[in-house]
């Protein structure tokens, strides 16, 4: 994470005015990949990258958006916010402004600086710690609070309705949910979840193929149509199955055939991962290792032949982690189409596995990838 700080004069020299503080983490997902949307399970952490928000009032009608990452300032009126977004990065901040709003809420005018360390574009959702981070801020200044779930809610309306990205509430709720060296099974039906403990001898390592992702872009919203349609195959049969969290392998062995066989590599997809995420989740609990590792392996070739959301380079990057020493488990994670892989390894052999894995995939794929060694962190609060 920036240093406070920094931030912190950053914010005054240009607004002249001290800032609230807050920061909101991106994350990781362990495993259940495209299963959020259809009210099933997923494992993510929130992880030691994150978006700081200050914000401070203002007394002129306006609101100012800087962007420490962009290098950009933008002006907005306070009275009369933007209905929908228009492609730029100040559509996340204004969408959760525009969102709080629509609740009810009188925007005041204020200055906000934000800036992050969350690799943008990579699958470890920079777009949701900007938006839970300016949640913060925002309601701070209103004089306001919600609960967690609600403001996980709240964030991700901000993203479907303003940004218009269609994508579920994994990522909204972690970021402000997350817990130190925990990863959390959500049960994204009801928002309940339980936390799962990574082992100190266990760490995250997170490794960046540089093959730009975007929830926005088309991909992922193919995707998402072509399982939408399977599960009203399943439901014209089925009546009680409104999501693809209600079906079965045995709906698709027997309705398989009415489906398109996109949608129903789809669905093979998303009913295999909801119940390889729940058997991870056991299987981290008790400490089988081994078994967490192989159900991440299937969850990756999952999720690259049947839902055909990885790309040569993420599926190179999973390859070539397979032999090297301390790797318990290697998959895809996020969205898709590019992005990072997550790579669960023994804590002592991180460091080499790490240098390893940039030096393969740097004379397999010709290009130089990044790689983190990562920890579980807390989600969105306010520094001090
Ligand atoms: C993106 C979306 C999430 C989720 C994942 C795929 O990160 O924002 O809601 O659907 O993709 O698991």
């Amino acid at each position: 994470m920036h240093d406070p700080s920094v931030f912190r004069s950053m914010h005054r020299e240009r607004f002249e005015a001290e800032p609230a503080i807050f920061v909101a983490p991106g994350r990781v997902n362990l495993i259940g990949e495209h299963t959020d949307y259809a009210e099933g399970f997923v494992m993510p952490a929130a992880i030691n990258f994150a978006t700081l928000a200050g914000i401070s009032p203002r007394n002129d009608g306006r609101i100012v958006v800087y962007s420490e990452n962009y290098g950009e300032q933008r002006v907005f009126s306070a009275v009369e916010l933007p209905g929908k977004g228009i492609g730029h990065w100040s559509d996340y901040p204004m969408g959760v402004a525009a969102v709080l709003a629509g609740e009810g809420h009188t925007i005041p005018p204020f200055s906000l600086t934000l800036w992050g360390d969350v690799p943008l574009g990579s699958g470890l959702s920079s777009s949701a710690a900007i938006e839970v981070a300016t949640a913060f801020a925002l309601l701070s200044l209103i004089g306001t609070a919600y609960p967690g779930p609600v403001l996980a809610r709240l964030c991700q309306r901000a993203e479907n309705e303003f940004v218009g990205a269609s994508c579920g509430i994994m990522d909204q709720f972690i970021s402000v949910n997350g817990r130190e060296n925990h990863a959390l099974l959500l049960d994204c039906r009801d928002l309940s979840f339980k936390l799962a403990p990574i082992p100190a001898d266990v760490a995250l390592v997170i490794a960046n193929t540089m093959v730009k992702h975007s929830v926005a872009g088309g991909d992922y919203k193919t995707r998402r149509g072509e399982s939408e349609a399977a599960c009203a195959v399943i439901a014209s049969h089925r009546p009680g199955v409104r999501f693809l969290r209600d079906a079965t392998l045995e709906d698709l062995e027997q309705w398989g055939h009415e489906m398109d066989s996109k949608s129903l590599l789809r669905a093979r997809h998303i009913i295999s991962e909801n119940l390889r995420t729940v058997a991870a989740a056991e299987a981290l609990c008790k400490g089988d290792l081994e078994k967490l590792g192989r159900l991440m392996a299937e969850a990756h070739w999952s999720y690259s032949r049947d839902f055909e959301a990885s790309c040569v380079e993420a599926d190179a990057m999973v390859e070539l982690a397979q032999d090297l020493p301390g790797l318990i488990g290697a998959r895809l994670t996020g969205g898709g189409f590019g992005g990072c892989t997550v790579n669960l390894v023994e804590q002592e052999s991180a460091g080499q596995f790490a240098e390893a894995l940039g030096k393969r995939y740097a004379e397999r794929v010709g290009i130089e990838p990044q790689i983190h060694i990562c920890q579980a962190a807390s989600g969105a609060h306010r520094v001090e």
